[in-house]
């Protein structure tokens, strides 16, 4: 039951040695040693799930190891999680972004929102939707009548990629090897906070949970179930409400936004 958090707390209590082992078996794709991730499962399972290749019965092992799992352990968890993030080589993206964006918002949050990754304020910062596209993210919310204090709000991708113009740093759309790679530590984020509903912010997030490619305008608004059950709601990112001109179809567009947030509410 605790063998995830007490993984971690291990981690952080001995910090830098199992950093960089850890790093060592991210570079080199070795399943960790000790068998701590999830105590009492065979090698094949934390092969798996090291690769991020869980299938929908050992998720759902993987999410009943972590039932109950008590508050500061939860909160354990999600900093040695952060902290092993931040040592992540499963994609070059690391190479070229100033530091992580773990996923970061309320240890009991029943509703997580992914977006896509981080753009270039939220690499600066080291937090999540605090740019241009957060504004919006957080107006949405609050006009939802939601609360992002109560959420716990993360990327698909946790490297920001991008292209050198000049001074500036132009946006580049994480591609499917990115995702895939990155796709790992969403499920250890989900296995620790075991949320009551997903919302995909975009198409990368819908891709990255839904392990294929999804055209929102097909599935966007309604809650679809996720293989462990999860509910999941398809919506557009924020920045595509940036990038509208036209007024009138910006605020259409902005309260369909709102709506499909509304749908968390049920979770809450
Ligand atoms: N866009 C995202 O998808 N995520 C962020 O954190 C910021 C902008």
């Amino acid at each position: 039951m605790l063998a995830l958090a007490g993984c971690f707390d291990h981690l952080l209590a001995n910090g830098v040695r199992l950093r960089n082992r850890f790093h060592k078996e991210e570079m080199f794709g070795k399943a960790p040693r000790s068998g701590n991730f999830i105590q009492g499962r065979g090698p094949r399972f934390r092969l798996a799930l090291e690769l991020g290749r869980t299938n929908s019965r050992q998720n759902s092992l993987l999410q009943s190891n972590t039932t109950e799992v008590p508050l500061p352990a939860t909160a354990a968890a999600l900093t040695a999680l952060s902290e092993a993030e931040a040592a992540c080589t499963r994609c070059p993206l690391y190479r070229n972004a100033t530091q992580v964006v773990p996923g970061e918002g309320a240890v009991r949050a029943k509703v997580m929102l992914v977006g896509e990754q981080p753009g270039d304020q939220e690499d600066l910062a080291g937090h999540p939707f605090v740019g241009p596209a957060g504004r919006v993210l957080d107006r949405a919310i609050a006009d939802a009548g939601l609360d992002r204090k109560k959420m716990f709000v993360t990327n698909a991708v946790k490297h920001f990629k991008f292209e050198p113009r000049g001074k500036r740093r132009l946006h580049k759309k994480p591609n499917a090897y990115e995702i895939e790679r990155c796709h790992w530590w969403i499920d250890q984020e989900r296995a620790i906070l075991k949320p009551k509903m997903i919302v995909a912010l975009g198409a990368t997030a819908a891709r990255s949970l839904m392990g294929r490619p999804i055209t929102i305008s097909k599935v966007r608004g309604e809650a679809l179930p996720l293989p462990d059950g999860t509910p999941i709601v398809v919506t557009i990112h924020p920045s595509y409400l940036l990038r509208i001109d036209d007024a009138d179809r910006k605020e259409f567009e902005y309260r369909q936004f709102v709506t499909d947030l509304r749908a968390c509410a049920s979770a809450l």
